[in-house]
């Protein structure tokens, strides 16, 4: 595809592209909200004691803020590219029209510097989502642009706070600047980490809640690499009340044991936990927020309690309602398998405005994705509008992949490596020659991404998309 050709042929209008931050492209005026005005720039912060140059973010001095969202009602963003680089803004489990879901080349072409995309769509589901680039992908959300979105319930569940947390690594020298954002190494194996763990970009963030209330604590893993291994722990050993009540966005039907560091809870590249939690009686006390490094609790966040107890109990609570996603005829369903594995020796991507990485380790069906604008690719798997499917995940690789569908949310029937109660998500986790067997129906049309969420994957091979209708 050429994009000047794309531009010439006035195409550009309907996908809402504008040069120069003009909007309204095509479209329906009338119940369109007021649109956010959201900056793709560079950023400084002080991660460490010195202030990282060249971070990027929405703001020039902060990291990406919690974009809230509602139920049901529409929502609009501006999104201005004052990079040099291209980028694309992606709405990470969110049931998008498929022209809104931010994949360059796919659903629309990248936003060069000094241009404005206009974003419009109506949340279907309420919970934890977030936001990131979808070009230039390493580049970018290495340096922090990665954000959590949340869409609140119609009708609110009755917290007393709620607390985004946003998880993620940087690769910082001791000087606070950035260090190579990745390794070939690490690319064909579990990805690089970084050596800066934060949260909401600080390394001891501390939030404050009322004591004795109820507080709604969103934990989102927004990081290119890491596995998070959550564990929490109350004041002086202190048993913690409280449940993880929704998994990447969707309420739990069974609600579970909070995580502790001897039963730590994955959270993989992509994925968010819903925790409701009361918090301590006692003015000052703590519950921490860790991972587990090794068998040592590293701490990300803790939660204060501050001001006279009060007397809430979780009891009180509104159970969160289900989301309404189209459930699967299981008895109906037709059955497609995915091998994620090794690239035969692949050539290195074809690079288009998106920042491909020089070199392919990994492939969806033994088909490595041919580069951001993966010209003559087509989809690993053409689905008929409002059928069943239950696709087999077949991980044949000893490393980890968060596999993530855009548009499309899907449930987790089983896995021949553990144990699983079915649920509602949209990045499953495949460990070590693990095979996990998903459902959905194939409700939203449109060409929608499929990729490892380990970026240094997605960006060598591990990318493909399913198609709708
Ligand atoms: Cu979170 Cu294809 O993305
Ligand atoms: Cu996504
Ligand atoms: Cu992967």
């Amino acid at each position: 595809m050429d994009r000047r050709a794309f531009l010439l042929t006035g195409a550009a209008a309907s996908v809402g592209t504008v040069a120069g931050g003009a909007i309204g492209a095509g479209l329906a005026l009338g119940s369109a909200p007021k649109p956010l005005e959201l900056k793709i720039q560079h950023a400084q912060y002080p991660v460490l004691e010195t202030p990282t140059q060249n971070m990027v973010s929405l703001s020039p001095d902060a990291p990406p803020p919690v974009l809230r969202l509602r139920q049901g009602q529409p929502f609009a963003a501006n999104v201005t590219n004052s990079l040099p680089d291209a980028t694309a803004m992606h709405w990470h489990g969110i049931r998008v029209p498929n022209a809104m879901d931010g994949v360059p080349y796919l659903t629309q072409f990248p936003i060069t510097g000094g241009e404005t995309f206009h974003y419009a769509f109506t949340p279907k589901d309420a919970g934890t989502y977030w936001y990131h680039p979808h070009c230039m992908t390493m580049e970018q959300m290495a340096r922090g642009l990665t954000g959590v979105l949340v869409v609140e319930e119609e009708d609110p569940p009755g917290f007393d706070a709620d607390i985004a947390v946003n998880l993620r690594d940087f690769r910082l020298k001791d000087d606070g600047q950035f260090r190579e954002l990745y390794t070939k190494k690490g690319a064909a194996r579990a990805g690089t980490k970084g050596n800066v763990l934060t949260a909401n970009w600080k390394q001891a963030l501390i939030e404050d809640a009322p004591a004795g209330g109820l507080v709604r604590l969103r934990l989102a893993a927004t990081d290119t690499t890491r596995h998070y291994k959550i564990a929490l722990s109350g004041p002086g050993g202190q048993a913690l009340e409280g449940q993880v009540i929704a998994w990447d966005g969707h309420p739990l039907e069974t609600p579970q044991a909070l995580p502790h560091a001897k039963a730590p809870m994955t959270l993989a590249p992509g994925q968010r936990a819903d925790l409701a939690l009361k918090m301590p009686a006692g003015e000052g006390q703590e519950i921490v927020v860790a991972t587990m490094l090794g068998y040592r609790e590293h701490p990300l966040a803790r939660l204060r309690s501050i001001g006279a107890a009060q007397t809430r109990d979780l009891a009180e609570l509104h159970p969160l309602r289900p989301n309404p996603i189209s459930v699967p005829d299981l008895t109906k369903a037709e059955r497609h398998e995915f091998v994620f594995g090794w690239a035969p020796s692949g050539d290195a991507p074809r690079n288009g405005l998106c920042g491909s990485m020089p070199f392919t380790f990994w492939s969806i069906n033994r088909i490595p994705w041919a580069g951001d604008a993966a010209e003559g690719t087509g989809p690993l798997l053409t689905m008929d509008l409002g059928k069943s499917y239950i696709l087999r995940f077949r991980n044949e690789s000893p490393n980890q992949h968060p596999i993530h569908l855009h548009g499309l949310t899907f449930r987790v029937l089983r896995s021949n490596k553990r144990s699983i109660t079915p649920h509602w998500t949209d990045t499953v986790l495949l460990g070590k020659n693990e095979t996990v067997e998903i459902a959905l129906v194939a409700d939203n049309p449109g060409d929608w991404a499929f990729h490892c969420h380990v970026i240094e994957h997605q960006k060598t091979g591990l990318t493909g998309y399913l198609r709708v209708g």
